[in-house]
């Protein structure tokens, strides 16, 4: 067997260790079918780093990382921690920010499918969502998350707080080609989404993807505000091929996307920079309200793994196995409860793992 890759494992907090093991079968099983060897180092983030060790994301940890070839993320967060200080080292998600921004992966790979057999649970008519394939590229290490002055404080006349939207012309750039490269692999579609009639980071956004697409004549690019766009993105979804937006945007507007596809558990992520390192993570959250319960739905985890076999391990056909198990599983009407209509008892999160892995076999 060839040498194995080196995966770092985050579950993270709330159902982030249930969909994350179950992600990490299917992942061994898809690896098991082209003799891929694969090597897992756990670690803790998040409140649970917390608890262990008093910070959201230790220095190690991010060591730890930099060495593996892909990192498979759960969640991190829960009531429990929500008292924290703002933008300190023990809050929960200064973990996964510290992980995007202390690896520089800076391009957000949110593919948003329609699933054939996923039509009927969608709360938006057949015809709007039939056939939606489209990905969003979502900048992830720039934007109000990261720029300073972050802070809240005391005035004379009560409490303010501010945040920073700064984009320099190179972080767009990146994210922009990255796009671009993406496009050529797919229909050759690009829109860039930003608020260019109000934002400053937004006209320097579009003038720089603009600079961009005329290196890449053969892509066709549009520019939308965000604003027409999260109602066309409801409307008209079929019509997008690549959307790439700036880091804040990119987020608001994949939890509505996640709407076309059945719900927040059905979408994956990769996080990636300029090599082949990559985080691959659901989009969700760490949903303290149904933890420990064994009921979330792992398939936004399991088909991060699918990503993570190919953007990090550039084993395409072990991903796509991922990605038809799935649709094969969801087409013989397995469901988990955020998903099930009407009256079908739902299977747990184990279940759909079990039928998953026997359906790559
Ligand atoms: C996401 C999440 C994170 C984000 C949170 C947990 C910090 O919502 O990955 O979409 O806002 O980026
Ligand atoms: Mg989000």
């Amino acid at each position: 067997m060839a040498l194995a890759a080196r995966i770092v494992v985050l579950p993270g907090d709330g159902i982030g260790p249930e969909v994350t093991e179950a992600a990490r079968r299917v992942l061994d099983a898809a690896a098991g079918r082209v003799g891929l060897g694969l090597d897992y180092v756990s670690d803790l983030v998040g409140g649970a780093a917390v608890d262990a060790y008093g910070v959201a994301l230790r220095p190690q940890t991010l060591r730890l990382c930099k060495t593996a070839d892909a990192i498979l993320f759960g969640a991190v967060g829960g009531p429990k921690w929500d008292d924290a200080a703002p933008n300190s080292t023990v809050r929960p998600g200064s973990a996964l920010l510290g992980l995007r921004k202390g690896l520089g992966l800076f391009a957000n790979l949110r593919p948003v499918r329609v699933d054939p057999s996923m039509v009927a649970v969608s709360a938006l008519r057949p015809e709007r969502i039939q056939d939606v394939d489209l990905l969003v590229v979502r900048e992830l290490t720039g934007g109000l998350y990261f720029s300073r002055p972050k802070r809240r404080y005391v005035t004379p006349r009560g409490e303010a707080a501010v945040d920073t939207m700064r984009y320099s012309a190179p972080e767009i750039e990146r994210v922009a080609v990255r796009a671009f490269e993406l496009a050529r692999m797919r229909r050759g579609r690009v829109c860039s989404v930003d608020k260019a009639n109000v934002l400053e980071t937004s006209r320097l956004w579009r003038a720089v993807v603009s600079g961009v697409a005329l290196r890449y004549p053969d892509v066709t690019c549009t520019h939308m505000l965000v604003d027409a766009f999260a109602m066309e993105l409801l409307r008209r979804p079929q019509a997008f091929d690549i959307v790439v937006t700036e880091n804040l945007f990119g987020d608001i507007l994949t939890d509505e996307a996640s709407m076309l596809a059945g719900a927040l558990g059905m979408l994956p992520s990769a996080s990636l920079g300029a090599g082949t390192l990559g985080l691959y993570e659901p989009i969700h959250g760490s949903a303290p309200d149904i933890a420990g319960k064994g009921i979330a739905n792992p398939i936004g985890a399991i088909l991060s793994a699918a990503l993570l076999l190919r953007w990090s391990l550039n084993q395409e056909d072990a991903a796509q196995a991922i990605e038809r198990a799935v649709s094969r599983v969801l087409a013989a009407g397995l469901r988990t409860a955020d998903i099930a209509t009407d009256g079908q008892a739902p299977a747990g999160t184990a279940a759909m793992a079990d039928a998953i892995v026997d359906a790559l076999r």
